[in-house]
């Protein structure tokens, strides 16, 4: 699954700076998923530093790849040292997190079938604020230690709009790649993100709520609504992915064909992290989807992150 180029030249370069959601995921591993109002035994439960720009910076990392994460955590959270020693671990830099007092960490509890390979989450923001445009503001002094700016769609969408706008404007703009993530239908105004980023990544979710029961024509729609010589992306699970630049031809490639999937939480955010991972490698489109596909595949086939590269 290795790349073309090396870890080490990768590690010294230039940032992929991951903003978004941290939380706590306590994971429950079923044999089947549980009937309601009955009381069953797990087969096993354990922690996982969560939260979708979290999970790509931590594949991110496992690939090889220099990366930061932009968050807000709680400091003075029970679940903080936690956290921290594991973004430690993966040598992910926290430099501009904003590491809030008052607040609580966020929380999921997600259920893993070991029957279908499913995996169902239950989340809780808590009283966990998000990033704000001054929270954002000293990336743009330092813009030139980035070479990718990733943005996890959150409630937060007009700051969000409002950053992808002013880094627009910046004079070594063409150094970075931007890209933003749309895939909880539940948050309101999505959709004002599809003209902002250079890459638009699409959940199967987001694109089932626009109406599309399939990739190629979700991607081949929406890409109308995305900026010239933007690209979109849709990864569909079972079904592979696709992605279109701009004007271009779709290109459409099969999913990995899974033995045995015992851990599918995060493979939307693997799929994210090992895409970028790959542009930034100088791969084509069709290259960084078939490998974005694998190492997606192959993270849902083994618990957690570890092991990817
Ligand atoms: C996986 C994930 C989990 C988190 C949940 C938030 O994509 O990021 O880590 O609990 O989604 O929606």
């Amino acid at each position: 699954m290795a790349s073309n180029i090396d870890t080490a030249t990768k590690k010294e370069g230039k940032l992929v700076l991951c903003i978004g959601w941290t939380c706590i995921d306590i994971v429950n591993i079923v044999e089947f998923f549980p009937k309601e109002d009955a009381d069953s035994k797990i087969v096993e439960y354990y922690w996982q530093r969560g939260g979708n720009a979290n999970n790509s910076s931590t594949v991110l990392s496992v690939l090889g790849r220099a990366c930061e994460l932009l968050s807000v955590i709680a400091k003075n959270s029970r679940e903080y040292d936690f956290l921290m020693s594991d973004i430690n671990k993966y040598g992910i830099k926290t430099d501009n997190c904003v590491f809030v007092d008052k607040n609580q960490c966020p929380l999921s509890t997600a259920i893993l079938s070991l029957e279908t390979g499913s995996r169902t989450i239950l989340h809780t923001l808590r009283d966990i604020p998000e990033i704000t445009y001054e929270n954002f503001s000293p990336i743009f002094d330092q813009s030139n230690k980035y070479s990718w700016i990733h943005f996890e769609g959150r409630p937060n969408i007009e700051t969000i709009c409002n950053l992808l706008v002013k880094l627009d404007g910046l004079s070594n703009r063409k150094e970075i790649t931007t890209s933003v993530e749309l895939e909880h239908p539940y948050i309101k105004s999505l959709e004002l993100l599809l003209d902002k980023g250079d890459y638009v990544f699409l959940s199967k979710d987001y694109a089932k709520f626009r109406g599309f029961s399939d990739k190629n024509t979700a991607v081949k729609t929406l890409s109308n609504s995305i900026k010239d010589g933007a690209t979109i992306v849709c990864a569909w699970g079972e079904d592979g992915a696709a992605a279109m630049l701009k004007g271009g031809e779709l290109v459409s490639v099969p999913a990995l064909k899974l033995e045995n999937m015992i851990d599918s939480l995060g493979a939307g955010d693997t799929f994210i992290a090992s895409f970028i991972n790959a542009t930034l490698d100088g791969l084509t489109l069709k290259e960084c989807l078939s490998y974005a596909c694998l190492v997606a595949g192959t993270k849902c086939c083994m618990r957690g992150y570890d092991g990817l590269s």
